[in-house]
């Protein structure tokens, strides 16, 4: 392994932010951002004021129901580190999206808002980290407003979240009466002032008499809380952090970029850098020579003027260079990637390299799919990158038969993204969306008149579930194909699978069939 690559992946840090709707998600990206100084990012921050960076057409569609639809990367510099922070969508029909892209960070970053505590989102979000033990950093948000108890806050998050919590900063009062925090690890106290731009008066040693001054009689409370909550409270273990075990948890107010700073000290002391990775075959560990990375994610149509598909590719080992040739091992090829992107702010970039950890983005023509692996020559397939079953199915109908053909593509690529999936019959000519979330048909109908000018609409289909077939027997499978040909079709990527139409059939058919695998996720093949 060479130096450049350990120091390279010791110095990135690649996260997600996850929250429920409203915690303070985009506010806080936002500040971040300002940190970084020059912003690079892909796709774009939700602008609720400004649409100065919406730059796709169907984000429209996100703002009019004020949901973060897409997801996108930002890269910035942070105290000499490189941040890779990648977005998730906070609503939850977008929960395929957003289960992906954590399959893509090395830690994530945890919202929540302090008056309402821990909401469902947070609660599915955290199930997903759990999946790979995510080490996870805790930011309770909106601390200007009133609030709940903090103790109790913490409480919620042990006992819901099932971690321990390790607070690290300490909210002095709330709402009107929000005075600062303290942090416990620097015996350190921030003021807060509100509306200002500098940082606040930083006072040092919680029996320093500039305390009393300040805050009277409440200098004394202070010091009385802190030691409860010491007491209290469990102290910071790195070890059972990284283990996902333990969250450290920071208070403050995103809007008012307070408490940021110290989140994102600790975020970048403590985080982890790019971590191994599992393949089918071994480990690759990020700083090997020879480069590896894998698909998460792909978008159709970023940008309107460019009328593309961007792959978003997560480098975990060695170091690309424009113009180097990789090796795509699904389908077996090298392909020279002369083109990659990465964004700075609207404008897209050239990525000229990328180290383990970061994120590149590559055009894709219809032969990238989610959970491709690129590799310099060895046949690797990263797993766990998932597709779940969907739950809601709608037979598509054309309004203007003579778009069949745009139709049919548009349907395809949007599927490629992974948030619809599309099923077409072995037996019949139908086209059969299948979603996770009910608000993904309307985005289907949105971008396929917007980015392809084909205007459509759903009919309700008799479909229950559908589930991936799979067959070690290769004349089994063929008997089942003959036998129950009615149900079956092909998936957007060309996978065979069996439509149910409801959960009866579908367990008749399973105890029919031992031999055939029914899966309700699918990892890439
Ligand atoms: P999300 O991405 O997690 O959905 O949340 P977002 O940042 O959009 O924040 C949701 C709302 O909470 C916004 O208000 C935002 O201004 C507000 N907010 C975020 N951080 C803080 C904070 O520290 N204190 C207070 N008091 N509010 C905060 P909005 O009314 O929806 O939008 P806006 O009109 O204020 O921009």
């Amino acid at each position: 392994m060479s130096d450049a690559i350990t120091q390279q992946v010791n110095k990135r840090r690649t996260f997600a932010i996850i929250s429920h709707p409203d915690a303070g998600k985009t506010t806080l990206t936002e500040k971040l951002l300002l940190f970084g100084g020059a912003i690079q990012m892909a796709g774009s921050v939700k602008s609720r004021k400004t649409d100065k960076h919406a730059t796709s057409d169907w984000m429209e569609m996100e703002k009019e129901r004020g949901i973060s639809v897409t997801s996108s990367v930002m890269q910035f510099p942070y105290k000499g580190r490189v941040v890779n922070l990648l977005d998730t969508p906070g609503h939850a029909d977008f929960s395929e999206d957003t289960y992906r892209t954590l399959t893509a960070v090395d830690s994530a970053l945890m919202v929540i808002d302090s008056a309402k505590g821990v909401e469902e989102r947070t609660i599915k979000l955290m199930e997903v980290c759990r999946l790979r033990d995510t080490p996870i950093l805790t930011f309770i948000n909106k601390l200007d407003r009133e609030g709940r108890e903090p103790l109790e806050l913490l409480d919620e998050v042990e006992r819901i979240l099932n971690i321990r919590c390790a607070p690290m900063t300490w909210p002095i009062g709330m709402g009107k009466g929000f005075k600062g925090i303290f942090h416990l690890y620097h015996d350190s106290v921030r003021l807060f002032e509100p509306h200002s731009k500098d940082e606040g008066e930083l006072i040092q040693g919680l029996d320093n008499p500039r305390l009393d001054e300040l805050f009277g009689a409440m200098a004394q409370d202070l010091r009385d809380e802190i030691e409860l909550v010491r007491g209290a409270s469990d102290e910071f273990d790195l070890e059972a952090f990284l283990a996902g075990e333990m969250t450290p948890v920071f208070f403050g107010s995103a809007m008012n970029n307070f408490g940021v700073t110290e989140l994102m000290d600790a975020y970048v002391e403590y985080a982890p850098a790019p971590q191994p990775r599992q393949t089918k075959t071994r480990d690759v560990s990020p700083d090997e020579d020879v480069f590896s990375g894998f698909v998460f994610k792909i978008q159709a149509n970023m940008d309107p003027k460019h009328r593309d598909r961007i792959a978003f590719m997560r480098v975990c080992s060695g170091h690309y260079t424009k113009g180097m040739k990789l090796h795509q091992s699904r389908i077996g090829k090298d392909v020279t990637i002369a083109n990659a992107v990465t964004f700075m702010a609207a404008e897209r970039e050239q990525a000229e390299e990328a180290w383990p950890g970061d994120i590149l983005g590559l055009h894709n023509h219809g032969t990238i799919q989610i959970g491709d692996t690129f590799t310099q020559g060895e046949s690797l397939q990263f797993t766990g990158i998932p597709y779940f079953a969907p739950e809601l199915f709608r037979r598509v109908r054309l309004k203007d038969p003579l778009k069949n053909k745009a139709l049919l593509k548009g349907l395809q690529q949007l599927s490629e993204e992974g948030a619809t999936q599309l099923f077409r019959p072995l037996d019949n000519n139908d086209l059969i969306l299948g979603a996770v979330g009910v608000l993904q048909f309307d985005v289907v109908v949105h971008r396929l008149k917007g980015e392809y000018g084909v205007e459509c609409a759903y009919e309700p289909v008799q479909v229950h579930t559908a589930r991936w077939v799979y067959c070690d027997d290769d004349r089994k499978l063929e008997e089942f194909k003959r036998k129950a040909s009615l149900n079956l079709a092909l998936d957007g990527a060309g996978n065979l699978t069996y439509i149910a139409p409801s959960r009866v059939n579908l367990d008749l058919t399973m105890e029919r069939w031992p031999d055939i695998d029914f899966r309700a996720t699918r990892e890439h093949l």
